[in-house]
């Protein structure tokens, strides 16, 4: 596609209907992403996530999403202890998960983890810039590589991550001309959140892009469809409905018994 010069589409999606979804709707990637820990299970921060809940989320989301390429986040301390284990935890997300390919979130240090994934055939998308697992010591979500000195350093990484490996590489909140420059300096795909139009394809979460999320929205995230507000009509509709005894209505949807039967049962 990068070749093709057809960008990328991707959407994250955490269980059945949301994986089915990016499969009917024409996703070409589909993304179990560790936003799950945020937008589906309520932690302040996606560092809560542990393994056993993206397994979980992975496998329903691999049961819907067919046809896009499935790609799994590596859950924070899934991976920055060891290359090994980093490659049980992503043996896990294949085997038990049903992915077919692993993003993780970091720098220069992850070549060997990404070269020993690479070389038993799990593909690996490195997910660079804004990376929020590291939330923390980056003083929280800000853009990244806006100095000359950074934009460097985010530019060798992803250079350094390509030669160790990498399918693709995503760029989260950088700005637009650095985003542009990496892609042109790469030969593999780039992927953009809040890295402009110049990337080989763009990614965005699933609350962000349905309008079902109710915190903070970042620039970057356009709402595409209203999901909140039709939440919203269709949870206080029905709970309207059943307070003034509209729903259900007696005949179209209710279920009849023959009267000769109600008789016998009387
Ligand atoms: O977890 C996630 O949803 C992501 C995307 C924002 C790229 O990593
Ligand atoms: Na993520």
């Amino acid at each position: 596609m990068r070749h093709a010069g057809t960008p990328i589409a991707i959407v994250t999606a955490y269980d059945f209907p949301t994986g089915r979804a990016c499969d009917l709707y024409g996703a070409d990637m589909t993304l179990c992403g560790d936003s799950l820990g945020q937008v589906c299970l309520g932690y302040d921060s996606t560092t809560r996530l542990t393994m056993d809940e993206m397994v979980h989320h992975c496998r329903a989301v691999s049961r819907g999403s067919k046809n896009p390429f499935l790609i799994a986040d590596m859950p924070f301390g899934a991976y920055y202890t060891s290359p090994e284990d980093a490659l049980r935890n992503a043996i896990r997300l294949v085997q038990d998960g049903g992915a077919e390919g692993v993003k993780m979130e970091g720098g220069e240090e992850l070549a060997p983890t990404v070269r020993k994934l690479t070389s038993v055939g799990i593909p690996v998308i490195v997910h660079m810039g804004l990376t929020p697992q590291r939330h923390t010591s980056l003083s929280g979500y800000r853009v990244q590589g806006k100095d000359a000195q950074s934009a460097l350093s985010v530019l060798r990484t992803a250079l350094t991550l390509e030669s160790a490996g990498a399918f693709s590489i995503l760029l989260e909140a950088i700005p637009h001309l650095l985003a542009t420059h990496i892609t042109n300096r790469l030969s593999v795909p780039t992927i953009g959140i809040g890295a402009g139009p110049g990337t080989n394809g763009q990614v965005l979460v699933w609350d962000d892009l349905m309008g079902t999320w109710h915190g903070h929205k970042a620039k970057f995230a356009r709402r595409f469809a209203d999901g909140q507000a039709e939440e919203k009509k269709g949870v206080t509709c029905f709970v309207i409905a059943v307070k003034e005894r509209s729903f259900p209505d007696l005949t179209s949807e209710s279920y009849e018994m023959a009267q000769s039967e109600w008789e016998r049962f009387l």
